[in-house]
Parts: structure tokens; C-alpha cells; sequence
């Protein structure tokens, strides 16, 4: 039954320019409206850009396909979590930690990868940490309009929506620049009604949040009431456990889908 109402929305959705199955919807009148959005024109494609792989290597990205030393582990917990996340029904995950430079960033990037790596999946990432991004600086893009233009001036956002040449099925929104009141834009009606949009839009596509250290900002906290799941990035020999306790108490209403251990040496992943 699944199976088949899986298929009937793919019949009746497009594809749009990322190659991404779009979906008409019908029954409330949000839903109309998004429907008339769906049949007007198509939209624009992102722009592409290039990754040299040096540039690539130096920042710690998987090459497309997430091959490659390290990519056999981020494979692992791609498959962990989207296990997590198809039981839970949900396709939006916040990538979390506890302190500043634990590897969330690094995370959510190549697990985005390594989704992306599966035939019909697509992976959206997006920078929330709206304090310190990084997302373009790590792919060296240099955005004209951010994430947080969208959220704060109502700018459709695939007007920030960017590709990397080679990883045909991810897509970017990088942030711009810094935001003064992030926690509060992160939890305004606005904000939730974008991930709305990127939750519903797709049928084939998780979207990926990194986010600020959840003990240094009330960010993470104020997000957690939009997103669906969350995964916790700890950092091996450095992330004190009493700060995962504190961290894990503060988000207790958040579903975790499991931790991701980065080392020096390797990431390895567990869900539970
Ligand atoms: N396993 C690793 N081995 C070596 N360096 C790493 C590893 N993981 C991440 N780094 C590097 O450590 C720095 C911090 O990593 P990253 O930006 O992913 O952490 P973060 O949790 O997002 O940090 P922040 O809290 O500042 O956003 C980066 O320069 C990254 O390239
Ligand atoms: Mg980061």
C-alpha cells in the first residue's frame, strides 16, 4: 500500500531542475496555494559551482559518492540514520553538539555526501548556525544572498540555493554573514514555515541543519521545536560527558536518531 501511493506521487509530481521530484498537494488551503505555486513556471536551477580537490581534501569533504578513505563510516551512519529517521516518519535533522569545533559542521556536510550517495536520494543542507557560518567559507563560495535574507526579508529561498559540481543529488543554502538575534529568527513562525516548505516540498529528499554548540547559544534549543530529529556529534577525548548529559536533558523533546563519534583519525557512527 505504501509502495503504491510512493508510486502515485511520483506519477503525479514533476521533476524540477535539481532532478528532484516535486509534489502537487491538495485539501487545506495552504496546500491549494503551494499546488498553484507547484504548476506555475518552473524554478530557476542553482547555480553550480566548482570544488577543486585540493580545496576538497584540505576541508575534510568527501569526493561525490562519498568514496574514499573515511567514506565507509559515513556510509554507515547515513544508513543508521535514515533508518532512524524513516521510523520516525521524518526528513529534517538538526546536526548537533554540545561545545564549539566538535565536528558538527564536518558531519552534516558529509553526511549529506554519503545520502546523496544513494540512487534516488537527495540531500539539502542548510547553515543554521547563524552565529559563525561556515558551509560557504568550507565549499569557498562567497553568497550573495544567505539563508538568513530568506528568513529575515521573505526572499524565496531558492534564491540561495546552491550546487557543487559533481554531487548531482545535494544541494547547499549556505548563510551569508552572522545574524544578531539568531535564536529568536530560528524560532519565529517564519523560520518553521520554510521547513515546512523544504519538508513537504520533496518526497525523496532529508534535509540537514547545522547548527550552533547547543551549551553555548539558545539556538539549537529554540530550533529543536521545528525540526524533527536531531543526531549528536561528539568528539572523541574532548567532549566531556556531563556536557552530553546537559545537552541531551536541554533537547529532551527532540527524538535523537543516535550519536557520531569524530575522532582524529576516523568518524564512526551509532544509532539507537
Ligand atoms: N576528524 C577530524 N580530524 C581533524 N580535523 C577535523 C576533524 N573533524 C573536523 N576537523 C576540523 O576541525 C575544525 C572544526 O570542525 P567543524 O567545523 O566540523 O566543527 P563544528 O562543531 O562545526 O565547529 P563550530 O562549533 O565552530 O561550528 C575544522 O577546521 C575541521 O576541518
Ligand atoms: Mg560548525
Amino acid at each position: 500500500m505504501e509502495h503504491s501511493s510512493q508510486v502515485l506521487n511520483l506519477l503525479a509530481g514533476q521533476t524540477d531542475a535539481t532532478g528532484e521530484v516535486r509534489l502537487p498537494s491538495a485539501g487545506s488551503d495552504a496546500d491549494v496555494a503551494r499546488k498553484a505555486a507547484f504548476t506555475a513556471a518552473p524554478l530557476p536551477s542553482p547555480p553550480v559551482h566548482k570544488l577543486p580537490a585540493e580545496r576538497r581534501d584540505r576541508e575534510r569533504i568527501l569526493p561525490p559518492g562519498a568514496g574514499g578513505a573515511g567514506g565507509d563510516a559515513y556510509k554507515m551512519l547515513r544508513t543508521q540514520v535514515l533508518k532512524r529517521l524513516a521510523q520516525l516518519n521524518a526528513n529534517t535533522l538538526a546536526v548537533l553538539s554540545p561545545t564549539a569545533g566538535d565536528g558538527k559542521t564536518s558531519t552534516a556536510i558529509n553526511l549529506a555526501i554519503a545520502i546523496a550517495a544513494e540512487r534516488n536520494r537527495f540531500a539539502l543542507l542548510v547553515d543554521f548556525d547563524l552565529r559563525h557560518p561556515t558551509l560557504h567559507r568550507r565549499f569557498g563560495l562567497k553568497p550573495t544572498v544567505g539563508v538568513e535574507d530568506c528568513l529575515q526579508s521573505r526572499r524565496p529561498i531558492h534564491e540561495a540555493l546552491a550546487k557543487i559540481s559533481g554531487y548531482d543529488r545535494l544541494t547547499l543554502l549556505p548563510a551569508r554573514s552572522r545574524v544578531e538575534h539568531s535564536s529568536e529568527l530560528l524560532a519565529e513562525g517564519r523560520t518553521a514555515e520554510v521547513v515546512a516548505e523544504m519538508r513537504d516540498r520533496y518526497v525523496n529528499r532529508v534535509v540537514i541543519f547545522d547548527l550552533p554548540p547547543v551549551l553555548s547559544t539558545d539556538d539549537a534549543l529554540a530550533f529543536s521545536r521545528v525540526v524533527q530529529a536531531g543526531l549528536l556529534v561528539v568528539h572523541e577525548g574532548r567532549t566531556r560527558r556531563e556536557d552530553v548529559t546537559r545537552s541531551l536533558s536541554l533537547l529532551q523533546e527532540l527524538p535523537i536518531v543516535g550519536t557520531a563519534l569524530n575522532a582524529s583519525r576516523e568518524p564512526s557512527g551509532t544509532a539507537y
